[in-house]
């Protein structure tokens, strides 16, 4: 089979190096991809968002399969785009990938189908939304409705900044149309925890836990990111509150979205938080996460591809997954200034030095066939072992020797698993 993966981060080249094992690839195409991917993946010119592009190079190549990886072209409608042109896509349809491109949509479909979440409010006109904002507690929440490139979510300490986040959503509209309308939410405290999983309609297939860490410097200090490092499998977490979250939270959700006519099909991502009263839901994601993706797809043992084309004959209840007991650690290595702005360019030593730990690119290039930096997040450095404590020393150990100028990282990572 020939198959193109769209998207160009970390979570695709994880994506595309678990797709290398399957002995039924011939070929394998990444547009646009990045200088890590193109050493194991055709990569072509062509943006996430340039449909016409796609389908046109899908079709004149034969590819069998397109999988989309990223947020935006799945809320655009590029799913439908392909189906509609015959060609085989895998990813949620427009109708169902509004579970992330629309937070009012998605705390609507929690609240009517009882499923645990922050209480909240929204609004499409700032005054009654400064007037209801006046009337809250601290901390709280605001979110723009729509996609914001994971900076849509302001927590705010003080009402000096809870009413400046909800200025700069609604009047300057700082992320463009996403901000028409706000969810106001309740602040929940504590642990975070992502669960991904194959959806078919109703039919969930679990992948293993993970956590990720959001805010740039260690101690959780600092502006959120896009997700600094990630672990699997969160050992200081009781398998039963895990168990929990998939009977009140995953699964009802996926069921919920048959009920509304919008059948999830592809990889649905909840975003948890688990407080004393049990998990509630954060968010949905429509795709793998990233940096999730590069320590659960390391784990998984089955062939992906095999799981995918279940997944597209209506078959997934009856495949085996099975997963390995290895513990994983990734640790985003990050450009100067970074989740601001940040220098592109600079060369990358070090990589041939990498022994133990899985290197998946995020922001890269190759120029003069040497790797240089080409993003805010670079390179995610994953280590596997018995445990995460062994798993976490690889990584480290191999992110250290990895230089470029201004490199940045958490040393933290996974640091609360080590029970
Ligand atoms: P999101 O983009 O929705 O994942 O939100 C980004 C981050 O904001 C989350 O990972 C949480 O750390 C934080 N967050 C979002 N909603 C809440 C909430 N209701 N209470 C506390 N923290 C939240
Ligand atoms: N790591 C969080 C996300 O992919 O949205």
């Amino acid at each position: 089979m020939r198959v193109m993966v769209i998207g160009r981060g970390g979570r695709e080249h994880a994506i595309l190096w678990a797709l290398q094992r399957s002995p039924k690839i011939s070929k394998l195409y990444c547009a646009p991809g990045n200088g890590g991917i193109s050493r194991i993946a055709e990569c072509v010119p062509i943006e996430e968002n340039d449909f016409e592009g796609i389908s046109g190079f899908a079709l004149r190549e034969q590819i069998d399969l397109v999988f989309v990886a990223p947020d935006d072209p799945l809320s655009a409608g590029l799913v439908d785009h392909l189906e509609a042109a015959n060609i085989r896509a895998y990813g949620p349809r427009k109708n169902a990938a509004e579970i992330e491109g629309s937070k009012v949509f998605t705390k609507r479909l929690l609240k009517k189908y009882n499923i645990p979440t922050a209480a909240y409010e929204s609004f499409d006109n700032y005054d009654e939304a400064l007037a209801y904002l006046r009337t809250q507690e601290l901390p709280i929440v605001i979110k723009a409705d729509g996609l914001a490139a994971g900076k849509g979510v302001i927590v705010a300490q003080s009402r000096l900044e809870a009413e400046k986040a909800l200025h700069d959503i609604m009047i300057d509209q700082v992320f463009g149309k996403s901000g028409n309308q706000v969810v106001i939410e309740e602040f929940l405290q504590g642990q975070e925890m992502s669960l991904l999983a194959f959806v078919d309609g109703d039919v969930v297939r679990p992948m293993v836990p993970s956590q990720d860490h959001k805010p740039v410097f260690d101690g959780d200090q600092g502006p959120n990111t896009g997700g600094m490092g990630t672990y699997s499998p969160v050992p200081h977490i009781p398998a039963s509150v895990v168990e929990e979250a998939w009977e009140t939270i995953v699964k009802p959700t996926a069921k919920a979205m048959v009920q509304e006519g919008r059948p999830f099909r592809g990889v649905l991502f909840a975003g948890l938080m688990l407080t004393e009263e049990g998990p509630k839901t954060i968010e949905f994601n429509a795709r793998f996460g990233d940096p999730e993706t590069q320590v659960v797809l390391p784990r998984l043992q089955t062939d992906l591809l095999e799981i995918i084309l279940a997944s597209l004959e209506g078959r997934l209840d009856e495949i085996e997954i099975h997963w390995s007991e290895e513990a994983a650690v990734c640790v985003i290595l990050a450009s100067e200034g970074y989740p601001g702005s940040y220098p592109k360019g600079l060369p990358i030593e070090g990589l041939e030095e990498v022994t133990d730990s899985l290197v998946f690119h995020a922001g890269t290039a190759i120029r003069d066939g040497q790797p240089v930096t080409n993003g805010g997040r670079v390179l995610g450095v994953v280590g596997l072992g018995r445990d995460i404590a062994e798993a976490r020393a690889k990584a480290y150990a191999d992110a250290d020797k990895i230089r470029f100028q201004g490199k940045h990282y958490r040393t933290d990572i996974a640091k609360k698993a080590l029970v």
